[in-house]
């Protein structure tokens, strides 16, 4: 094994780098700072360059020669002009550079391979073609900036004769200066830049030199508000880097640019035929698409918090009062289901109180992705334009649910009926969740659906299937299923009915009355017939209950609390958690209880009481699925043992909150015994520590209650996706008096 083989290991001998302006100087000066070099030489054409490049540190010495320079290198880095490195190459090919590694710096690839290969005869095996995407508004040695590339994307492009040594080599020097290392394809590589920055700039170039050219005394530009210098602010890049851009790319940019101009073409069509439908349409979809594009830059919770190594850390300090009046965001599962039924439904829908949280989000983008325009949300308020039952449109690409295994469940029932093909796919967490429960009996209907290993996700779902009503029996207690079911049956031929062991949230069966479907609930049976429709309504979603648990368990258990949550939906079968904490001697008294769009609601006042451990009724279990969590944290705070059972659904939830739960409060120094199917807690004093929300929302939410009777403050790792469900959590904390905060 040679040196290079193991990159790691030893310092290497000379890197030269061949063109000092702001990319090779900044290369040049972070790889002398990381030491990485036994020598770093320039090498440049310009004599200023190669005395201030020395001058400033940024390499151990300058060269003119080429020749010179590069006898005897371990790395040759190329950071010339594009269309200058043509000729960079041809005089390396004639030069003996012996085991010397090639890299570049170059924003096109396929034109420089091409280039190399016809330079060297063949592409060089140790030739590594490399893009950092990172610049400066500076130019020139003089900007060098060793820190240049942390943490911004730096692009390999390897092609089939690279040598992984020298691959692997490359990668370890971007690394070192900090930089993201992606490998890709070197077409990949040139679509992708094509789409994502030289399209942008020639429309600001071109947006800037029309307007110029045709308002003459540029009276116009004194008129220039922020959207327009924001827009063409990349129009003052320099003009001749990017002459050589484009016609160094020209076949990616010339894609790109057909195909944009289609899509100027269309929204011109809808112009001139006032179809404001298509225009808002682009519109809401685009802003959110931003939005979405903004989320995954910074790293939050929707990208993949499971994957992220952005660990976002809740601080929970003990002393906290519960105090005040709050309305929590609106129901996550009511709002999924006002997207999916308004998306389907004939006419617009009015949606208000909708939870502006990640996983409802999540389905909003599926629609949006399969045509439905969506305004919203906006403080809570969504306007649906329903496409009915038959006007989706097939995703250009893979559907991502994020966390939301409601999204995945329930559009499987939905898509299977449709006349094309979906792919769903999730985060690190839903990936491991079981899938089989909807794949298997919506196969029996008649569906065609493949899953990844042992039934999880992704799920591709083949359209164009004839689904066949049927009856089912489900073997778990799960609304998930049945709502899948149901939706499906909307389109399967004939009668379409589930039988639940127990029952579950019926809040589908109530909102497809809602839009005028008829469904027929008899006993623990719920069946539909497909032939209906779905008229657009107005809806109303409640508070969630299951967000409100977690300051009902806080105002039990705090010293001297009482605490009004507004407007809660008490759905009956919702309501467990009020069941179980008045049976462990909660104070809990529902006031105003109303019904608001077919769902009942009411304020409930919560006050602190002496909680007592119980033997947790298990009919009560689906009743309050979502809401153990928090009441393992009221068990902890009780006087004596709480035991629960019949609750192993509660091991394929976003975590498997009976381990993970257990694990949190034994570090706390509470008695928590995990058994296959529930827990047994025994009440006690609690201390603090470092625990692990492992990436579910719920189990940041309830150590973060718990802090109230904590001896010290707790520390809560992996808590990004409270955003999925409860967006602004710590902001009602705070009010309240619960002294819970990000970390930092
Ligand atoms: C939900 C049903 C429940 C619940 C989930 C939301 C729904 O899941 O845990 O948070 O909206 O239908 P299961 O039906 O799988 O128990």
């Amino acid at each position: 094994m040679t040196d290079l083989q193991r990159p790691t290991e030893g310092q290497l001998g000379r890197l030269v780098v061949v063109g000092l302006g702001l990319i090779g100087g900044s290369f040049a000066k972070g790889m002398r700072a990381a030491g990485l070099f036994r020598e770093v030489v320039g090498v440049d054409l310009d004599a200023d360059s190669r005395r201030l490049a020395v001058e400033l540190g940024v390499v151990d010495r300058s060269e003119a020669d080429l020749a010179l320079a590069c006898q005897g290198a371990d790395v040759i880095q190329l950071a010339v002009p594009i269309l200058a490195m043509e000729k960079v190459l041809a005089q390396l090919a004639g030069l003996d550079l012996g085991q010397a590694v090639i890299t570049d710096v170059g924003s096109a690839k396929g034109n420089l391979v091409r280039a190399a290969r016809q330079a060297f005869g063949a592409m060089p095996p140790r030739f590594v073609p490399g893009h950092p995407i990172a610049g400066s508004e500076q130019s020139g040695v003089t900007a060098a900036n060793p820190q240049l590339f942390r943490r911004h994307k730096v692009i390999l492009t390897p092609v089939a004769e690279t040598d992984p040594a020298a691959l692997a080599l490359v990668d370890h020097l971007w690394r070192a200066l900090d930089a993201d290392v992606e490998h890709m394809q070197v077409e990949h590589h040139d679509q992708v830049l094509a789409a994502t920055s030289h399209l942008p700039h020639m429309l600001a170039y071109t947006l800037v030199d029309s307007l110029a050219k045709r308002n003459e005394n540029l009276e116009i530009f004194r008129y220039a508000a922020g959207g327009f210098r924001d827009f063409t602010r990349i129009a003052g890049s320099d003009p001749l880097m990017w002459h050589d851009i484009f016609l160094a790319n020209r076949d990616a940019v010339l894609q790109v640019l057909d195909d944009f101009r289609d899509d100027l073409d269309a929204l011109r069509a809808a112009v001139v035929e006032g179809d404001g439908h298509y225009l808002l349409g682009v519109f809401t979809r685009a802003r959110v698409a931003r939005e979405h594009f903004s989320k995954i830059l910074a790293r939050r919770a929707y990208v993949d918090a499971m994957h992220s190594n952005n660990d976002l850390i809740f601080l929970a300090q003990p002393g906290g009062s519960v105090n005040g009046r709050i309305r929590v965001p609106g129901d996550k599962s009511i709002s999924h289901r006002s997207i999916m039924l308004g998306s389907l439904a004939e006419g617009v829908t009015e949606v208000q109180g909708f939870l502006e949280g990640e996983d409802a989000l999540a389905t909003i983008q599926a629609f949006r992705d399969m045509g439905v325009v969506i305004e919203g949300p906006s403080k809570g308020r969504v306007t649906v334009h329903g496409v009915g039952l038959h006007g989706l449109k097939a995703p250009a690409g893979p559907l991502y649910m994020g966390n939301s295994g409601t999204s995945m469940r329930l559009l499987s029932g939905l898509l299977a009926a449709q006349p094309f093909d979906t792919t769903l796919t999730g985060d690190a967490s839903l990936s491991k969740r079981p899938m089989n429960r909807v794949a298997k009996p919506l196969r029996e209907m008649g569906a065609v659906i493949e899953t990844g290993p042992e039934g999880r996700p992704p799920l591709t779902i083949r359209g164009g299937q004839k689904l066949v009503g049927m009856h089912y029996d489900m073997p778990m207690a799960s609304a998930q299923v049945k709502s899948c079911l149901l939706l499906a049956g909307l389109y399967a031929a004939g009668e379409t009915s589930v039988t639940e062991p127990a029952p579950t949230r019926d809040h589908t069966e109530r909102m497809l009355r809602g839009f005028g479907y008829p469904v027929e609930v008899k006993g623990a049976t719920a069946k539909v017939q497909s032939g209906h429709k779905l008229t657009a309504t107005r809806i109303e979603v409640p508070a969630d209950i299951s967000s409100a648990a977690f300051f009902m368990v806080a105002a039990s258990i705090a010293e001297g609390a009482e605490l009004v949550l507004e407007h809660v939906g008490i759905n009956p079968t919702r309501t467990g958690v009020i069941d179980i904490l008045k049976l462990m001697g909660g104070d809990i008294t529902l006031e105003n209880e109303r019904e608001v769009g077919g769902e009942p609601v009411a304020d409930i006042r919560v006050r602190s009481a002496k909680l007592k451990g119980i033997d947790i009724p298990e009919d009560l279990v689906p009743l309050a699925i979502d809401e153990f969590p928090v009441l393992f944290i009221a068990a902890a705070c009780a006087e004596g043992r709480t035991v629960l059972r019949g609750a192993e659904e509660l091991r394929v939830k976003e975590s498997d909150r009976i381990q993970v739960m257990a694990d949190g409060l034994q570090t706390l120094g509470v008695k928590a015994e995990p058994t296959p199917d529930g827990i047994i807690i025994e009440g006690g004093p609690m201390g603090g520590g470092e625990v692990w929300a492992h990436g579910d929302h719920r189990i940041a939410m309830s150590f973060s209650v718990a802090s109230l009777r904590a001896g010290a403050p707790i520390r809560i790792h992996d808590c990004a996706n409270v955003a999925t469900s409860f967006p602004n959590f710590l902001e009602l904390s705070a009010q309240v008096g619960i002294r819970v905060a990000k970390e930092g």
